[in-house]
């Protein structure tokens, strides 16, 4: 058998009950019969031995009905089982040859994202030569998943991904080869914080991998709607399919206005179809430009820069997520007119900044902002995950204060 010791396992930030020791049966119980106990990632005693800190599905609800919240739920590095992982190898092992395996050793794509039934998987081209036999092994060492897709990379100003299949299950069969188009199906219905978001990351951006970031920003929003004492108006002008929305529409009496637009008019498209089913309310089919639909809902595809320019819009939000994390910076001029400043108002934004430049961005965000209020934190950026070998993808947020009349 071969080693794997120096070969890197998946990890990624994710939700884990904490159980004491003697109630882990039952609440695993509880979790199980509703499919909250994220499958292939390990259970982990925690440091004292006192608990056992039980991987949560990203589905599983915000709020954990009872008795499941007596138990605190907190962030950490998920592990995958073992058992997933070696039958991974195993099967990579068997049909490449373990010499062939060792060879590579770290080139091996040990991690992958889930979105809903599909794998997103990116190649190195150390081992591309080996992408069928990569496909079949994930595909068998993951029975639930019915597309494998190399990861090209996120292209354009949509930021949409290009992928390309490498293995679909058709029965009981593994395809690496000549898949029919009808398993090509890229687009699905994720399960997130107890509710399910129609994404097809080959028409809109959509990473699941934020999910911890949108459950901070469900934190923050109650946090400044505590501050000013009523629902907030939030605006979410490049938001994608809604992934954000999801989380705070899930709080009750959070919002009272929603500004959800986005330049990318597919994106819009699933948004309209996520909002219907997130508010039982009827949305058109076909995107349009940015209107208001409902009384407290404004939605359609717009270029965020031009928004301000809009006296129905200009000046009317209280929570502002700015989430184009490679020109989050240069557009911010653009953006903080959004803002009403009678009061109080939050900006959370993400960036992608060099390690080496991190300071300077910090830098370049605070002159970028308005006055902050006092006493609240310096906006700093916060390394949340790499997204290369130099780079690193960042969140932020910022307390604005209102301005003095
Ligand atoms: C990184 S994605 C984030 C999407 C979503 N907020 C999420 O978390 O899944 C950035 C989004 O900004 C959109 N976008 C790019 N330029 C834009 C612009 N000028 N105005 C509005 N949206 C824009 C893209 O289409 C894309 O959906």
């Amino acid at each position: 058998m071969v080693k794997r010791s120096g070969l890197p396992l998946a990890m990624n930030v994710m939700r884990h009950l904490r159980v004491p020791n003697r109630l882990v049966e039952e609440a695993l119980g509880h979790l199980r019969s509703n499919d909250w106990v994220s499958s292939g990632m390990r259970i982990l005693p925690s440091e004292d031995n006192e608990y056992r800190l039980i991987p949560l599905d990203v589905g599983a609800p915000i709020e954990l009905p009872s008795p499941l919240d007596d138990f605190e739920a907190i962030e950490l590095e998920g592990a995958a089982e073992e058992r997933v992982d070696s039958d991974w190898w195993a099967h990579l092992a068997r049909m490449v040859g373990e010499d062939e395996v060792e060879k590579h050793r770290e080139a091996w794509p040990s991690s992958h994202e889930f979105i809903g039934d599909m794998m997103v998987v990116r190649i190195d081209d150390e081992v591309a030569e080996h992408t069928s036999a990569i496909a079949e092994a994930k595909l068998r060492s993951h029975p639930h998943i019915r597309l494998a897709l190399r990861d090209n990379g996120v292209q354009g100003e949509f930021r949409i991904r290009e992928l390309s299949p490498i293995g679909a299950r058709m029965g009981d069969e593994v395809l690496v080869g000549g898949i029919p188009t009808e398993l090509c199906e890229t687009q699905v219905l994720v399960r997130e914080s107890g509710r399910s978001i129609l994404c097809d990351p080959t028409r809109a951006y959509f990473s699941t991998k934020l999910q911890t970031e949108r459950l901070e920003t469900l934190e923050l929003a109650k946090q400044l709607r505590q501050m000013l004492g009523r629902p907030l108006r939030i605006c979410d002008p490049f938001c994608g399919v809604g992934p954000a929305l999801a989380t705070l529409l899930g709080e009750p009496g959070l919002s009272s206005d929603v500004l959800a637009a986005d330049l990318n008019p597919h994106a819009v498209e699933m948004l309209l179809d996520n909002l219907r089913r997130w508010d039982n309310r009827p949305y058109p089919i076909e995107p349009l430009p940015l209107s208001r639909l409902h009384e407290d809902r404004m939605v359609g595809y717009a270029d965020a820069t031009t928004l301000s320019k809009e006296a129905a819009i200009e000046g009317k939000w209280d929570l502002l997520i700015v989430n184009l994390p490679h020109r989050t910076i240069e557009m911010m001029p653009s953006l903080i007119p959004l803002l009403d400043r009678a009061s109080p108002s939050m900006v959370r934004g993400r960036a992608i900044v060099a390690e080496s430049e991190i300071e300077s961005a910090n830098l370049a965000i605070r002159e970028s902002l308005p006055s902050l209020l006092e006493e609240s934190p310096e906006p700093s950026l916060r390394v949340k995950r790499d997204y290369s070998a130099t780079l690193r993808l960042c969140s932020f947020e910022a307390w604005i204060a209102p301005t003095v009349s």
